[in-house]
């Protein structure tokens, strides 16, 4: 059993972070090996519409780090990513490697049996704000055959590490990190 953790906030030691690792601190104890990335520090360009992998079995020819997310991917039965709400949306390094999914559609046998966890730490303390865009997010996932079993929001994180004082979003990712798991 294998829980990967992709971090989409260019923020060492930030909220994105902290809430990632709760969930795989919580895997680990359940018994799965994990593994994190910070996807600011891959080298991973926007997809180039080719179509290459259409014709090739899910195979992405753009030769960046996405190739290693790729490898980890198939080799994880699950795998959290975690994102900063910026200007409504996932952070631009999150969207990128979402976006790099595209490759596998239509080809299952390249996802196995891989499920999902999504986790947004936002500034505005209104937690359903974008309660629209991470249901539609979530909706994305679900398609390209990585179910979503979790799913948390952290609003009102303004600075560096302000969940941290949040036992309940910290509890609530450990759920996870446990649902992950079994
Ligand atoms: C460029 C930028 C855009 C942001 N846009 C939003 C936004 O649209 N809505 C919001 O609630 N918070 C917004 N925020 C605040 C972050 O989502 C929030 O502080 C978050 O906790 C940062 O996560 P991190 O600590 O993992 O980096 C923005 C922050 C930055 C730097």
């Amino acid at each position: 059993m294998k829980v990967l953790g992709l971090v989409g906030s260019p923020r060492e030691g930030g909220n994105t972070e902290i809430m990632v690792k709760e969930i795989l601190e919580e895997s680990s104890e359940n018994g799965a090996e994990t593994k994190i990335y910070n996807l600011n520090e891959l080298d991973i360009k926007p997809c180039q519409a080719c179509m290459h992998c259409k014709s090739h079995d899910g195979e992405c020819k753009t030769d960046d780090d996405m190739q290693i997310l790729y490898k980890e991917m198939a080799e994880s039965d699950a795998f959290v990513l975690g994102s900063p709400i910026y200007m409504w949306q996932m952070t631009a390094q999150a969207k990128l490697f979402t976006d790099r999914l595209y490759a596998l559609m239509g080809f299952p046998e390249k996802l196995g049996e891989t499920s999902s966890a999504l986790v947004f730490t936002q500034g505005n303390p209104d937690g359903d704000l974008f309660e629209d865009y991470i249901n539609s997010t979530k909706q994305v996932f679900d398609l390209l055959g990585y179910p979503v079993k979790g799913l948390l929001v952290s609003a009102g994180d303004q600075t560096l590490g302000d969940v941290k004082n949040k036992e309940d979003i910290l509890e609530k990712a450990r759920e996870i990190g446990k649902d992950l798991v079994n």
